[in-house]
């Protein structure tokens, strides 16, 4: 099956997973901006990966918007967040970035990355400084709340080849 893996990275996480997949797939691994320019059609399974972003996915437009093209191949998608893997709120939150109609086209998958200050941009340190100072300034906290701001306060990382196994085996069963 000839397969493309696209992604959008900020600071390398979704990058690293795209070229585990990639390389694991014997599949043709593509920032989004460069794989705009090939043709599609040339691959029977498209797999993209983006980061999470206020429960968003980055860049998924681009990908959402041609699915109705895009009848006849395989469609997978993947993020990369900070949360770790077993977090509830992550196929939730998944499932929103969908309509059904897309969700029943595309196979979702998350993959833990960590943060990395030291490459994010401006905007984005910005915004995650922010979002730690309104759960700073929360009354009656809890656990996982107190947890989560000493977590991101720092760079980490949680990434692990392991977790691309599920999105293989989507890819060739
Ligand atoms: C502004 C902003 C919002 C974020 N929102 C989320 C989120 O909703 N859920 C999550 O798990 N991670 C969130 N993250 C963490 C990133 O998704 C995480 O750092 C990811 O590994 C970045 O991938 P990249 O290295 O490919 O850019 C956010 C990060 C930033 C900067």
């Amino acid at each position: 099956m000839k397969t493309i893996v696209i992604y959008n990275s900020q600071t390398g996480f979704t990058k690293r997973y795209a070229m585990w997949i990639a390389e694991a797939a014997g599949a043709e691994c593509f920032e989004l901006s460069e794989a705009k320019k090939k043709d599609m059609a040339a691959y029977d399974a498209i797999i993209f990966g983006g980061w999470a972003c206020a429960g968003g996915i980055s860049k998924l437009g681009w990908f959402k918007g041609n699915i109705i093209k895009w009848t006849d191949k395989k469609l997978i998608a993947f993020c990369v967040g900070g949360s770790p893997a077993d977090n509830p709120e992550i196929e939730p939150a998944l499932k929103q970035n969908f309509t059904e109609a897309e969700f029943e086209k595309v196979s979702v998958f998350y993959c833990p990355g960590g943060f990395n200050y030291e490459k994010m941009s401006a905007p984005s340190k910005l915004m995650m400084k922010m979002f730690i100072k309104t759960l700073k300034a929360k009354k009656n906290k809890t656990e996982a709340e107190e947890e989560m701001i000493k977590i991101i306060s720092s760079s980490y990382d949680i990434s692990d080849k392991k977790y691309i196994e599920p999105i293989l085996e989507c890819l060739n069963g």
